[in-house]
């Protein structure tokens, strides 16, 4: 497995727990798994690819952009799901918020699948796609088994 299969099993995680969060409504216990379980997994996910994908890129003069431009939005997804821990499950403006969250996931992705993954594909060598798939796997795991707010 390469590093850009690795990071799409997570992808398609966050693109189903983000649109099921949509489809919830209120205090439900559905909201509050669903929110903890997309959560974590954004949080696991990009805690191995900033280290583990971005970092190495960052040091190449040709993906420094790129790594910059996806580090600013990992920042983005974490400052919404900060806003959606400190707004009460039943506020009506809960769902905004997730809204917003769900479209900069998608977005992101979508940019990540479509775009950076073509030109980190060209920068990173053969064997430094899988060994870097292994350290992400695991870094991934460590992190899914962690609390995100444990970090602080
Ligand atoms: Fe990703
Ligand atoms: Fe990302």
């Amino acid at each position: 497995m390469n590093i850009f299969e690795a990071l799409r099993e997570s992808h398609d995680i966050q693109r189903e727990l983000s649109e099921k969060l949509l489809k919830t409504s209120g205090d439900t216990p559905e909201r509050r798994t669903l929110f903890e379980q997309l959560k974590n997994e954004l949080f696991a996910h990009a805690v191995g690819e900033d280290r583990y994908f971005y970092i190495p890129l960052m040091m190449t003069d040709s993906g420094l952009n790129i790594t910059r431009h996806a580090l600013s939005e990992h920042h983005k997804m974490d400052e919404l799901l900060e806003q959606l821990s400190e707004t009460e499950f039943s506020n009506p403006g809960w769902l905004a918020i997730a809204k917003k969250l769900s479209e900069t996931v998608h977005h992101h992705l979508q940019e990540e699948e479509h775009g950076f993954f073509q030109q980190a594909g060209k920068i990173l060598e053969d064997k430094q796609k899988e060994s870097l798939a292994k350290q992400y796997l695991a870094e991934y795991k460590k992190y899914k088994a962690k609390e995100k707010d444990s970090l602080v």
